[in-house]
């Protein structure tokens, strides 16, 4: 039985996992930053860094206390190691190749975005290649994935992320951070019926995405309010989730055409990233795969924000390749998966 120890720390979450090569998640810890970057409506990098050094050694201890394990239980250690914010990232990596070094086991830098890619297939049998909508804060990509570290991107976006507008626009709104699970929650209860936001990218060729349009035609449509009622709110809160849901549909329509058929034996649609917990996000993508005959698939929810067992994962898919890093391994800010090498 082969062990992963998983970290994550490129972010506002620190997070360790233990996984094994039977697909059993054995122990999943998230320490998630929010009390601690609340104040400041977003993530301040420099207090994410610390919070990552007082919370990363911690963690680890009990998620091998929880599951009676040792370090020498372990068959190697997995990180993010890119990209994200640099002084999390090194938290994490530094960590990570202390143990391997100590314990003498392989050490697997993991690139965050291939531990959003990689996860649904921990939970369903998903097979390669297969389309996928990579959605979370820092990034907005369609990509076909063909294996362990082969990647071809269709598009991505020109300017803001999907859960970056999730954040501003939550922000411009006032309603609380994290901002996209609180939109959500707002939007369950608006109309946006009667609010008409630009779908930036709509009509237009290709697979790539743009919110920073619709962000301002938020910004501007907030300012018209002269008085900004709570249930002004949750509709301008449901017309913009409806905006980056038809702006979703539309480019993933072209992606899918453009995968059928340079993939023809391609059966799979998945969405992975935080932005693939939002239900109406699922919704469309479920609904999209179900047109084009293709298969829905998706991490559970609570798997789809930042975790350990992503990284865990894509480490242990690595190691069932004999893949492993040295421990000069330098940890990268900007890691795109096109760099990505694979078996
Ligand atoms: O993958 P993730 O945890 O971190 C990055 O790798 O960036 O994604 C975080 C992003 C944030 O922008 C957050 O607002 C968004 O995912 N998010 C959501 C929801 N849950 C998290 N956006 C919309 N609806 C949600 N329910
Ligand atoms: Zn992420």
């Amino acid at each position: 039985m082969k062990i992963m120890l998983g970290i994550e720390s490129s972010c506002d979450e620190t997070a360790c996992a233990l996984v094994n090569d039977k697909k059993e998640i054995l122990s999943s810890l998230v320490w998630s930053q929010y009390d601690e970057h609340r104040a400041f409506g977003g993530v301040v990098p420099e207090i994410a860094a610390r919070a990552h050094l007082d919370k990363c050694d911690v963690l680890i201890k009990e998620a091998l206390k929880r599951t009676n394990k040792t370090f020498s239980d372990l068959s190697a250690v997995a990180v993010a190691a890119g990209p994200g914010l640099i002084g999390g990232v090194l938290v994490g990596v530094m960590t990570a190749k202390a143990i391997a070094l100590a314990h003498h086991l392989p050490f697997i830098a993991v690139n965050h975005l291939e531990g959003h890619a990689l996860t649904v297939r921990l939970f369903q049998s998903v097979t390669f290649p297969y389309l996928l909508l990579l959605t979370s804060g820092g990034h907005c990509q369609i990509l076909v994935v063909k294996g362990v570290g082969n990647y071809e991107r269709l598009g991505g976006t020109v300017d803001d992320s999907a859960g970056e507008a999730f954040d501003k626009v939550a922000k411009m709104l006032n309603i609380g951070y994290p901002g996209g699970p609180n939109l959500e929650k707002r939007a369950n209860s608006g109309n946006g019926r009667n609010i008409h936001f630009p779908v930036p990218m709509k009509g237009k060729a290709g697979c790539d995405f743009s919110f920073s349009g619709l962000k301002t035609a938020v910004r501007v449509c907030i300012d018209k309010q002269e008085n900004l009622s709570e249930e002004m709110k949750n509709n301008i809160c449901a017309a913009f989730q409806n905006a980056v849901v038809d702006e979703m549909k539309d480019r993933l329509t072209h992606a899918v055409d453009i995968f059928c058929t340079r993939y023809p034996a391609g059966k799979y649609l998945v969405v992975a990233g935080g932005v693939a917990a939002n239900k109406a996000v699922r919704a469309m993508i479920e609904q999209t795969a179900e047109k084009n005959g293709l298969i829905f698939a998706a991490p559970p929810v609570q798997y789809c924000t930042d975790n350990g067992v992503m990284i865990a994962w894509a480490g242990m898919e690595r190691h069932l390749l004999n893949i492993s890093d040295s421990l000069d391994f330098k940890a990268r800010p900007r890691w795109g998966l096109d760099e990505l090498k694979g078996a």
